[in-house]
């Protein structure tokens, strides 16, 4: 098998004790390519230091939505603009995007998504979208961005959204990402978005330590459970898990231009 997990966030303390034994079943799982997420700019010597350690993690720099209200300030897009051009290393930017579940500044939240997407398409990076609570201000804002600057590329992570909403982000170019909450019995509402979305479009991550998959659920989350949100994703779109993992490593080699896998070196090209 050979997959990528597109959302980790393996340098919370968490990890701190036992990173070589994670990374160790992440390569027993099949994970040929990782990309670590960011929250804040602060975070990036420690993220960087893990790349060294770990040549298949690639990475991105940005400001989560939740925060914004502490740490945005007029000089931190600058920050982020300089970190996202000092390493080769860096793939995306992010993670960014709104987050109005008991938000009470959407409107500060805006400008720092704004000026994210500014910087991902003055260096032609894609955008890791967090939207929670906000797929219709997030289209908008998307939408009037895009007619006024032009395309943006990028995925929208963790998605949680409806088959309507999923397509708002598909007619706007964005990839779609499953995480472990597609295997939540009770999260009929993604599975239906896992079916609709296209083959050449679809990835899948962990969002790891969040939101482990079942069966691993209520635990602390790790890239190699990626496995299981591939299973869970090729069984509704009847696929074998093979063929949904190389589709998915390939989108995600695509979207973030990753060194392509020697597992899909040699492959044709398969779609979903
Ligand atoms: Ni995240």
């Amino acid at each position: 098998m050979c997959l990528v997990d597109t959302h980790v966030h393996v340098n919370f303390e968490t990890f701190q004790g036992d990173l070589e034994l994670v990374a160790q079943r992440w390569r027993e799982a099949g994970i040929v390519r990782l990309v670590h997420s960011c929250v804040e700019p602060s975070e990036f010597e420690h993220i960087q230091a893990i790349a060294n350690s770990f040549p298949e993690l690639f990475f991105a720099v940005g400001l989560h939505p939740l925060d914004v209200e502490e740490k945005w300030h007029p000089t931190i897009s600058e920050e982020i603009l300089c970190l996202a051009k000092s390493d080769q290393r860096v793939v995306a930017i992010g993670e960014t995007g709104l987050d109005f579940f008991k938000a009470s500044n959407q409107d500060q939240q805006m400008q720092a998504f704004e000026s994210q997407l500014a910087i991902a398409q003055q260096l032609d990076l894609p955008v890791i979208v967090h939207c929670r609570d906000a797929a219709v201000p997030m289209a908008n804002l998307l939408r009037q961005f895009c007619h006024r600057n032009g395309r943006v590329k990028g995925v929208m992570h963790c998605w949680g959204g409806t088959p309507e909403e999923t397509q708002w982000f598909l007619e706007l170019g964005f990839y779609i990402s499953f995480s472990g909450t597609v295997t939540f019995k009770k999260a009929t509402q993604i599975q239906e978005s896992a079916q609709v979305v296209p083959g050449d479009r679809l990835l899948i991550e962990t969002d790891c330590p969040f939101l482990a998959p079942v069966p691993m659920r209520g635990k602390r989350n790790e890239p190699a459970y990626v496995k299981y949100v591939a299973e869970q994703v090729a069984h509704l779109r009847n696929l074998s898990v093979e063929t949904l993992a190389a589709t998915t490593t390939r989108n995600a080699c695509e979207l973030f231009r990753l060194p392509l896998p020697e597992c899909l070196a040699n492959q044709n090209k398969l779609l979903v």
